[in-house]
């Protein structure tokens, strides 16, 4: 069975609406609803006093309809009586701004009373609903994501960090802090990477970025081990983009289900972005040990998107939720639900697209939704198999740091070019399963990277790397020449280009832009040049396996694939 159905917020509705809904979910081919994500000062609305009474009958109508439940922890969003007591639980900007209440994602996962508070609600909730019949799935929190830089979280970054280098000398060591005074000689000194003069230490900026993934992942596994008093699977759902402090790949063996959110930027390139961001959720369920690859997508946007660049909000274009939904589950989605069931007639998103719009079911998005509901209820989830994977590591996104050289758009730009169905994989999954294996801009690449690519090819394998690789270690400290042997050519110096600048490639109608290393080939064929003479592509055997070195980004990457390999289809 396929997964069916969305965001449902009954609480922003008298009840009469309810058994409306529960009947026109029937009628939408839903079967499961994400419930309570935002219920927090409706579930408890003084700081002793809680009300369960609305969701027994809520989650008692859907159950009777057959309508399963994601019973989500409503932790996103602490209620105005939780923040009015503990200001020190709200989260402060780098700039040294206490934010308050007034939005949602207000909080600080270092605060002690912000732990202890979660900790109740869910204790609560586990309490009530481990055995109801209708929940099929726990929904922690939502879309972790808001960085903080308060004393708590110098605190825990503190203890963080000593449990990471041991002591001072192994921070001064791992952060070069022998640069610009920055050598510390208590650990009081340390401190988040706040507002400051002028360029922040790059390894002091990636290890605050580890230290939020790590924090939210122990506030999550605190939730998670309440949950367990119950049978049904837990997760919480992953939000794409590079300013989210998690690691996913670390976070994936933590959730039973890899579930994402994913919404359009734009209203064209659709299908494309739909695909990347499928093919990752399997990535991640791989890095995870699920074989099978399958993941849930848990929020889309059922019939508008947001243009990323213009702002505007405009209704997709007919069939394109169909598409988008066949996309998800042709790559190994187990469900497809939407934000949100019914439009919030106020409140911050009260424009955003719903299944059942202001105007009600007598509209087109209704129809198309209901539509693919029947449709999708006579499928079953797939297995898919790639031949070829491409590795996008999230520690080399926070770390890159190239103006004009976007690291998501470059590898979109390369599984657009290895075309069909891509593993995108954190660098931590066994690459010997594929033919081939892309991944550009490796930037920062640990020891264990190391080891990995060069296995890799001496089995066999066909790997492709590109410009500004290897450039960096684990504490974003130069290595130099670190990939040299297994591209076999020196890389003499890198040459970033301005805007607008570009090589001309010899016999091929593209230009380089961005960035260009200069090489000089120890081994290696070279395949293309630059008009100018200099080697672009390279070729070299290594072991039983092949790697190529594209020395710089080309708007379609495709002359940097080899033809007679790793096309999908295994
Ligand atoms: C998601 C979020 C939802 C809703 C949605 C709107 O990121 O989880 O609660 O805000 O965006 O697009």
């Amino acid at each position: 069975m396929i997964h069916f159905g969305g965001d449902y917020n009954p609480e922003q509705w008298p009840e009469k609406v309810w058994t409306a809904d529960v009947e026109l979910m029937r009628r939408a081919g839903v079967n499961l609803v994400t419930v309570g994500v935002f219920a927090w000062a409706r579930l408890q609305p003084a700081p002793d006093e809680f009300d369960f009474g609305w969701l027994d009958r809520v989650l008692g109508l859907l159950g009777d309809g057959g309508i399963g439940v994601c019973l989500a922890t409503p932790t996103a969003s602490p209620p105005p009586w939780f923040t009015r007591r503990h200001p020190d639980a709200m989260p402060v900007t780098a700039d040294g701004v206490r934010l308050t209440h007034g939005s949602r994602d207000t909080y600080c996962v270092n605060a002690p009373a912000y732990r202890t508070a979660c900790a109740r609600i869910t204790g609560e909730l586990a309490a009530r609903y481990a055995r109801h019949d209708a929940v099929r799935l726990w929904h922690v929190h939502n879309e972790y994501g808001t960085t903080c830089y308060c004393d708590h979280c110098a605190a825990a970054f503190r203890s963080w960090l000593a449990d990471r280098y041991g002591d001072l000398a192994g921070l001064n060591d791992a952060w070069s802090t022998g640069f610009w005074s920055q050598r510390y000689g208590d650990w009081a000194e340390v401190l988040p990477p706040r507002a400051t003069q002028y360029l922040g230490n790059p390894a002091h900026l990636l290890d605050y970025r580890r230290f939020v993934s790590d924090a939210m992942l122990a506030h999550y596994l605190s939730q998670r081990s309440i949950l367990r008093a119950s049978d049904a699977p837990v997760t919480t759902n992953f939000v794409l983009g590079g300013w989210v402090p998690v690691d996913h790949a670390r976070w994936a063996s933590e959730v039973d289900l890899v579930a994402i959110d994913d919404y359009p930027s734009s209203v064209g390139g659709h299908l494309a972005e739909r695909a990347f961001a499928a093919d990752r959720a399997r990535g991640w369920a791989r890095a995870a040990g699920h074989d099978d690859g399958r993941w849930l997508l848990m929020e889309h946007a059922p019939g508008a998107v947001r243009d990323a660049a213009s702002g505007v909000v405009r209704p997709l274009d007919p069939g394109q939720a169909r598409a988008a939904a066949l996309t998800y589950l042709d790559r190994g989605a187990v469900g497809v639900m939407y934000f949100q069931w019914r439009q919030s007639r106020g409140g911050a998103e009260q424009w955003h697209p719903a299944i059942v719009p202001h105007q009600g079911p007598d509209t087109p998005i209704f129809a198309e939704i209901s539509a693919l509901g029947a449709e999708v209820a006579r499928r079953e989830p797939v297995t898919v198999t790639a031949a070829a994977a491409l590795i996008h590591d999230e520690q080399t996104m926070w770390a890159w740091q190239a103006p004009g050289l976007d690291y998501e758009a470059i590898c979109r730009r390369w599984h657009v070019a290895i075309g069909g169905i891509v593993d995108v994989v954190p660098p931590s999954v066994p690459l010997d399963g594929y033919r081939l294996v892309v991944a550009p801009v490796l930037y920062l690449l640990p020891a264990a990277g190391h080891r990995a690519l060069r296995d890799y090819v001496r089995g066999g394998g066909t790997l492709v790397l590109t410009f500004a690789s290897g450039l960096v270690d684990d504490c974003c400290r130069a290595t130099p020449g670190a990939l040299d042997d297994l591209i076999g050519a020196r890389v003499v110096r890198h040459v970033p280009l301005l805007p607008g600048e570009t090589v001309p490639i010899d016999g091929l109608d593209a230009v380089g832009r961005g960035w260009i290393d200069d090489l000089e080939p120890a081994g290696a064929t070279v395949l293309l040049r630059a008009a100018d003479g200099r080697p672009v592509l390279l070729e070299h055997r290594y072991g039983a396996g092949v790697v190529r070195y594209l020395a710089t980004d080309l708007d379609d990457p495709r002359p940097g694939l080899p033809t007679d390999s790793g096309r999908p289809g295994r």
